[in-house]
C-alpha cells in the first residue's frame, strides 16, 4: 500500500435541471416497498433518470443571479432574483483499485438545503449554505467500470439570510482519497504558544482513523517547516489504533524565533504529518498556520503579536457583479487586496462562515477575519453548525475572533444567555485560543441578557452608547461589530429618489447608522473600542435600503458589487493609511451646470488644503479629520487642483479635470496573463477614456464584448444598483465610466483576444496571453449512457420463457436486482436453463440513428429485444463483446426502451448471462 491520499477537484461537468423534478407516484406495494432499500431510490436522485437535456454546468455554480430580475413575484432582501429548487447529477467513475479506500466528498457549501444521494441511497442531508460538509462514499461507491451517479436535490425556498444568498452548489466540491488507515478528516489541529520571548510550543493534534478490520500500528511523524519548506522542528511517535476506531496524538513541539504571521508580514509555516506502517507510507497531511498571538484588553483593546492594533475592518457578504455567490477564488482574492490597498486589516463574514479559500487568501495577504456563525440555536443542529465552523477554521492564524450571531431577538434576554452560555462552552471545548462575541444592536444594558457573559461585546451601531456601557462594564472588551450603514452611489454627486440614488459627501444614512466620519471619530477616539467593522466594504445585492425596485442592490458599500471605489473609499484611506492622502470630489464634467455652484469636498489626512480653480487661488485652509473641508465652487470647465501640506510642506497635489468625450476604453487587467488550465479567472476593468486618456466619469454607453482564444466570459457588471442587464452576459452598459468583466480560462493556451464594440466608439481589441497549464486534478464525469440497473430472474427456467414477459421490478420474489458491471453472477454459475435479463434505456431527443448498444461481455444464447423488437439472436459459446446497431429500433419520440434479454446457460460457462457493462453509444 501506498501514500495515496488524493484530493481531487469534482467542479467539472455536472448536469443541472432548474426547478423541481415531478416523479409520477407510483402507489402499489412492491414500488413502495423497493424504495425503501438502499440504493432503491427512484426519479432523478436515482441511479436511471433521462438527464441528456439537462444543462452541463461547472462549479461553483448559481443559479440564481442567472436568471431574470422577477418585480412581481422577486424578493427585495434576495435582490429580485428566484431561488426555488435544482437538481444537480453527475456520474463518474473510480479506479477499480479504490475499493478498500476511504472516499470522502467534502462540499465547501450549497445554498441552502442539500440532500446528496449516491447510487440510489440518500447520503446526507445538510441544513446550511454556510457550513461545509462530508460525506463518506467508501461503502456505497462503485469502482472500476460502472458509474456512480451522484444526485443531488438543492432547496433553496426557504432563505437563512435577509440578503442575497445565491443558489445552488455555488462552492467547490472535493473528493479525497485514502488509505482505510488515514489521518481524520480535520484530524490535524495546530496550536501554537508562544512560551517566552524565543521559544513557541506548537501543540499538534493528529486523530489517526482505522477503518480496517484489524488493530494497526503505525508511527507518526510530524515535521514542522518554514516558508522556504526548511524542517525547522520534527517528531515521530509510535502508536496504534483498534479496528474501526479512531486515535488522537498529541505532540508538543517547540520551535524558537519563529518569523511571526503578521497582518504587514504573514509568514506562513506548515506541519506535514505523515502516517506511515514499517516505514511505508500511509498518509500525508499538509496543514497551513503561523505564529501569531492575539490578546484583548477591555482598556486598550486588541493586540496582535503584543503590539495594540485598531482594527479597521469591513462587514461583507459574499456575491460578487456578473457570478452571483459562484466566486473563481482569483475573485475573492481582489476582493481581499481592495481591501487591504483602502488601508483595511480586518474582514467580518457577515453573517455567515465563509468559503474556505477565502480564509487561505487572508492567511496569505495578511486579513484578520471575524469568523461567523449563521444560525443562532443551541439546538444539536445548532451546535454542531457552530462545531463545523470551528474545526473547519481554528487552524487559520487569520481568524481571530468567533462571532456566535448578529443581531438577535434574544441578545437581551434570559434564553439568549442560555443559548450563549452552552454555545461559547462548545466552542471553548473545541478551540480555547480565539475570543467570543456576539453583534448586539440593542440589549447591551440588560443585566440577564448575553451583553455581560460574551468575551467581546459586539456593538452594531449604537455607538453613543459606548461610554455608558463602559461605565457599566468597565471590564468588557467592546468592538464595533456593525457600524456607519452610510449611503452612497459611485460617482453620483445629489440625492435624487426618483432615480433612487444618492449623493457621495459622506452625508447620508440609514436613520441606525452613522456617517463614515461619526462612526470612525467615535471609535478612533476611544481605546477601549477595539475597533470597526464598517457595513460594508462592497455593495451587495438584495437588501436595497431604502429604496426597493428599481434598486436591486444595497448602496451601503465603500466599493460597489464590481469592487471600483466609491469617494468614501478615499476617506477610508485618509482615515486607515499613513501616508498623505488627498482625494477631491466630485468629478469636473458639468457641462450645462456652468456658473453654477458645485460642492467641493476633501477626503483627507494631510493637515492644510489649498484649492486652486484653473489657476487661480481660492484658499488654503486647515483640515478637521472628521469635518474635511468644503467649497461652493462656480462652475467653469478646466482644472480643479488641490495642494495638501503637513508641517507646513507640500506632500501631496491631487487635480480633477474636464474631460473630453470618450474616444475609447482603457482596460485594466487584474493580472499579466490567464493559466489556460480552464480553472483560473481575471478581473477585467473596462473604464471609458478621452483622446488624452483620461477616465471620463459621466459615461454610460453600452458595449458589447466578443471573446475569442482560451477564456471565456464568466459575467459582466458595473456596479450600478439599478442596473437590471443581465450579469450572465457578453455585453454592458458603462455606469459612470466603469464596466467590468470576470473572465475564465478554457484548457488551452491560445491567447484570449477581446473585442468591444460600442456606439460611437471604433471598435477595439486587446489580447490577454494565456500560459499553459495543466487542468487541476479532478474527476472527469462519464457521458456515455451506462445501462447498468440491471434485474434478473431468480430462478432458472427449464422451459423458454416469454422474454417480454411483465415485470415487476420490485417484485423482489421473481426479480433480483443485479451489478452486472462486477463480473458474472454466481447464482448463474453451473446451472443449466433460461434466464431473463431486464433493464431500461432512457433515450434523449438527440439520439442519432447510428446509435448502437455495446454489450462489454454477454455469454449465452441470447435473444436481444427492444421493446417487443428481436434485435439480435446469436449463439455466445465465449464470453463475446457485442455492439449492435440500433437502427432497426422506431426511436422517434420514445423516451424509454425496455430491454429484455433471454440468455440460456449452460452449467459449463465460465460467464453466464451478462457479466459486463452495457452502455449506449449515441
Ligand atoms: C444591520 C444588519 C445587517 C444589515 C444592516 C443594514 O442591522 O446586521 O445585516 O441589514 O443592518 O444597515
Amino acid at each position: 500500500m501506498n501514500d495515496v491520499r488524493q484530493r481531487l477537484s469534482m467542479d467539472k461537468d455536472w448536469l443541472f435541471h432548474l426547478g423541481e423534478v415531478n416523479v409520477p407516484v407510483n402507489k402499489s406495494h412492491n414500488s413502495i416497498y423497493g424504495k425503501a432499500k438502499a440504493g432503491g431510490v427512484v426519479g432523478p436522485a436515482g441511479m436511471e433518470w433521462n438527464d441528456a437535456t439537462w444543462q452541463t454546468v461547472q462549479l461553483p455554480h448559481d443559479w440564481s443571479y442567472q436568471q431574470p430580475f422577477d418585480r412581481e413575484n422577486g424578493v427585495p432582501n434576495f435582490g429580485f432574483k428566484p431561488r426555488g429548487i435544482g437538481w444537480y447529477r453527475k456520474k463518474f467513475r473510480l479506479a477499480a483499485e479504490d475499493q478498500g479506500k476511504h472516499l470522502m466528498l467534502e462540499f465547501d457549501g450549497i445554498a441552502t438545503g442539500a440532500s446528496v444521494y449516491l447510487n440510489g441511497s440518500l447520503l446526507e442531508r445538510n441544513f446550511s449554505a454556510y457550513t461545509s460538509f462530508t460525506v463518506d462514499i467508501s461503502d456505497r461507491a462503485y469502482y472500476g467500470d460502472r458509474p456512480n451517479v451522484l444526485a443531488i436535490r438543492v432547496d433553496a425556498t426557504e432563505a437563512e439570510g435577509w440578503w442575497y444568498e445565491g443558489a445552488g452548489i455555488y462552492r467547490h466540491v472535493w473528493l479525497t482519497t485514502t488509505m482505510p488507515l488515514h489521518i481524520a478528516e480535520r484530524g490535524v489541529w495546530v496550536r501554537p504558544e508562544k512560551i517566552n520571548d524565543r521559544i513557541w510550543q506548537t501543540h499538534i493534534e493528529t486523530i489517526v482513523s482505522n477503518d480496517m478490520e484489524h488493530d494497526l500500528s503505525f508511527t507518526l511523524t510530524t515535521y514542522i517547516q518554514n516558508e522556504k519548506n526548511e524542517v525547522v522542528q520534527k517528531a515521530s511517535i509510535e502508536s496504534s489504533c483498534a479496528a474501526g476506531s479512531k486515535n488522537t496524538i498529541v505532540q508538543q513541539l517547540d520551535v524558537s524565533n519563529p518569523a511571526l504571521w503578521d497582518i504587514d508580514t504573514p509568514h506562513l509555516y506548515q506541519v506535514n504529518s505523515v502516517l506511515t506502517i514499517d516505514r511505508q507510507h500511509y498518509d500525508t497531511v499538509v496543514t497551513s498556520f503561523g505564529y501569531r498571538t492575539i490578546r484583548i484588553c477591555p482598556d486598550q483593546g486588541f493586540f496582535l503579536n503584543e503590539q495594540p492594533l485598531k482594527l479597521k475592518g469591513t462587514c461583507n457578504h459574499q456575491d460578487h457583479a456578473g457570478v452571483g455567490v459562484a466566486l473563481p477564488d482569483v475573485l475573492q482574492e481582489y476582493r481581499i487586496r481592495r481591501l487591504k490597498e483602502m488601508g483595511s486589516n480586518a474582514y467580518r463574514a457577515a453573517h455567515h462562515n465563509p468559503t474556505p479559500e477565502l480564509l487561505d487568501i487572508c492567511d496569505r495577504l495578511g486579513m484578520l477575519v471575524m469568523d461567523e456563525n449563521r444560525n443562532f440555536e443551541s439546538s444539536r443542529e445548532g451546535l454542531l453548525q457552530l462545531e463545523n465552523m470551528v474545526t473547519r477554521d481554528r487552524n487559520h492564524p487569520c481568524v481571530v475572533f468567533y462571532s456566535l450571531f448578529n443581531e438577535e431577538l434574544h441578545q437581551g434576554t434570559p434564553v439568549g444567555r442560555r443559548m450563549v452560555k452552552r454555545m461559547m462552552r462548545t466552542v471553548k471545548r473545541l478551540d480555547p485560543t480565539r475570543p467570543i462575541l456576539g453583534a448586539l444592536n440593542g440589549g447591551v444594558m440588560e443585566d440577564e441578557g448575553t451583553a455581560d457573559i460574551l468575551e467581546i461585546t459586539g456593538f452594531n451601531y449604537m455607538h453613543t452608547s459606548y461610554d455608558k456601557f463602559k461605565a457599566k462594564h468597565p471590564a468588557q472588551p467592546i468592538i464595533g461589530s456593525e457600524t456607519v450603514s452610510a449611503f452612497s452611489t459611485r460617482g453620483n454627486y445629489a440625492n435624487d429618489s426618483i432615480k433612487q440614488v444618492f449623493d457621495s459627501y459622506d452625508r447620508e444614512k440609514a436613520p441606525w447608522g452613522a456617517t463614515v466620519r461619526e462612526a470612525w471619530q467615535a471609535v478612533a477616539a476611544r481605546d477601549f473600542v477595539m475597533g470597526t467593522f464598517v457595513w460594508t466594504g462592497f455593495d451587495y445585492r438584495g437588501e436595497p435600503t431604502p429604496y426597493e425596485w428599481p434598486s436591486i442592490n444595497t448602496h451601503f458599500g465603500i466599493m460597489d458589487t464590481c469592487g471600483f471605489p466609491k469617494d468614501a473609499y478615499y476617506l477610508y484611506q485618509a482615515f486607515w493609511l499613513n501616508e498623505p492622502i488627498l482625494h477631491m470630489l466630485p468629478h469636473w464634467n458639468w457641462r450645462g451646470r456652468e456658473g453654477q455652484p458645485i460642492k467641493v469636498m476633501t477626503h483627507t489626512n494631510c493637515e492644510e488644503v489649498s484649492l486652486y480653480v484653473n489657476g487661480q487661488f481660492i484658499s488654503r485652509e486647515h483640515v478637521d479629520l472628521y469635518k474635511q473641508l468644503e467649497w461652493e465652487v462656480p462652475y467653469e470647465p478646466g482644472i480643479v487642483r488641490m495642494e495638501g501640506y503637513n508641517n507646513g510642506k507640500l506632500v501631496k497635489v491631487t487635480e480633477v479635470v474636464t474631460t473630453g468625450e470618450t474616444t475609447s476604453l482603457r482596460l485594466e487587467a487584474q493580472k499579466p496573463y490567464l493559466d489556460g488550465d480552464g480553472k483560473d479567472a481575471i478581473v477585467i476593468n473596462m473604464y471609458a477614456i478621452d483622446a488624452q486618456q483620461r477616465f471620463v466619469p459621466t459615461d454610460s454607453r453600452f458595449v458589447t464584448f466578443t471573446l475569442i482564444g482560451s477564456g471565456k466570459i464568466l459575467g459582466v457588471g458595473n456596479g450600478d444598483p439599478n442596473c437590471h442587464e443581465p450579469d450572465a452576459a457578453q455585453a454592458r452598459s458603462l455606469f459612470a465610466g466603469c464596466c467590468q468583466l470576470i473572465v475564465q480560462s478554457i484548457p488551452g493556451s491560445d491567447p484570449i483576444v477581446l473585442l468591444a464594440e460600442a456606439d460611437g466608439l471604433a471598435p477595439m481589441t486587446w489580447v490577454i496571453p494565456v500560459k499553459e497549464a495543466a487542468e487541476p486534478s479532478h474527476i472527469a464525469s462519464v457521458k456515455e449512457t451506462y445501462v447498468n440497473d440491471w434485474h434478473v430472474t431468480q430462478e432458472p427456467y427449464i422451459v423458454r420463457p416469454d422474454p417480454l414477459m411483465i415485470m415487476d421490478p420490485t417484485d423482489m420474489n421473481t426479480w433480483e436486482k443485479v451489478d452486472v458491471s462486477y463480473g458474472a453472477l454466481n447464482m448463474l454459475r453451473g446451472i443449466r436453463g433460461y434466464v431473463v435479463f431486464r433493464s431500461q434505456l432512457f433515450l434523449s431527443s438527440q439520439i442519432r440513428s447510428s446509435a448502437s448498444l455495446h454489450f462489454n461481455e454477454i455469454q449465452g444464447d441470447v435473444e436481444i429485444y427492444a421493446d417487443t423488437e428481436l434485435l439480435l439472436a446469436a449463439s455466445l459459446v465465449e464470453p463475446t463483446s457485442l455492439e449492435i446497431p440500433l437502427r432497426e429500433v422506431d426511436l422517434k419520440g420514445k423516451k424509454v426502451i425496455t430491454l429484455s434479454v433471454l440468455v440460456h446457460i449452460t452449467e459449463q460457462m465460465s460467464k453466464p448471462g451478462i457479466s459486463s457493462s452495457v452502455c449506449l453509444l449515441a
